[in-house]
């Protein structure tokens, strides 16, 4: 059975994981540890260690997983409506792709806020996937092949004048396809077309109205390969 035929079940089942790689209560015992929500340092006992903070979520490593990170996402919203949920619905049916991020199992949990008529639910996500860079771990040579064989123009000739300029203008034309639904007819860009693809899937999400599109630079990772380093859509939407 394929991961998304198990992804597409229709009735959420909160609190269980979608799919799911290893014994599920040594995960469960694992994750409440991990995502304490007072767990923020490096804690050298338990081997993690927190790589990242963004508005919604964090991820930790695992010493002995190098490879692989656990996204926290706190104080999502149900599954029905959360952006980060929708783009891994996507993500999940796209693995195929060098431009999505490889994911290995997704956990619901639903967390009751206050009592009795005031009750309110929040949701967090776990997942595991694969561990990416940050725009900040590549240097000049990495953008030049970037902007080259998956935009097919020359950094050079967008006057980019720093690294930091190169992650902004990337990810702005990255966000331009999804938001025309395509390449600009007066762009001067050549852009790879599996990718373009994929981010036209992005632009059907975020055309039904119930995400904001929020593909800046800290929202694209990157995955550094032997034969070259390649953009991955990480975090697309916000609400
Ligand atoms: N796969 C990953 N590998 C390494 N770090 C990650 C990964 N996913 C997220 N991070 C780190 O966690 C931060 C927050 O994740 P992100 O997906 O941008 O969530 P949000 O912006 O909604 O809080 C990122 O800026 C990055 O530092
Ligand atoms: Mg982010």
């Amino acid at each position: 059975m394929h991961i998304y035929d198990l992804f597409e079940a229709p009735a959420y089942d909160i609190k269980q994981s979608k799919f799911n790689r290893g014994g599920q209560n040594d995960e469960k015992a694992r994750i409440y540890k991990i995502a304490d929500p007072n767990y923020r340092k490096f804690n050298p006992k338990a081997g993690v260690d927190i790589l990242g903070k963004g508005v919604t979520a964090y991820a930790v490593s695992k010493k002995d997983k190098p490879h692989e990170v656990k996204k926290i996402v706190f104080e999502g919203d149900h599954p029905s409506r959360d952006p980060y949920f929708k783009f891994l619905k996507m993500a999940i049916k796209n693995q195929d792709s060098i431009f999505i991020p490889k994911i290995y199992s997704v956990k619901i949990f639903k967390y009751a806020k206050g009592s009795g008529d005031s009750v309110m639910y929040s949701y967090f996500y776990h997942i595991e996937m694969e561990r990416l860079n940050s725009w900040k771990n590549l240097n000049w040579g990495q953008w030049s092949q970037l902007f080259n064989i998956y935009l097919g123009v020359t950094v050079k000739s967008l006057n980019v004048a720093s690294k930091s300029k190169a992650s902004d203008m990337f990810a702005a034309i990255l966000s331009n396809i999804v938001r025309v639904g395509g390449v600009s007819k007066n762009a001067k860009i050549a852009p790879n077309s599996d990718l373009v693809d994929r981010l036209v899937l992005l632009t059907k999400i975020f055309k039904r109205g119930s995400v904001t599109l929020d593909l800046h630079k800290a929202n694209m990772m990157y995955r550094i390969t032997p034969y070259g380093v390649q953009p991955v859509i990480a975090d697309p939407f916000y609400y």
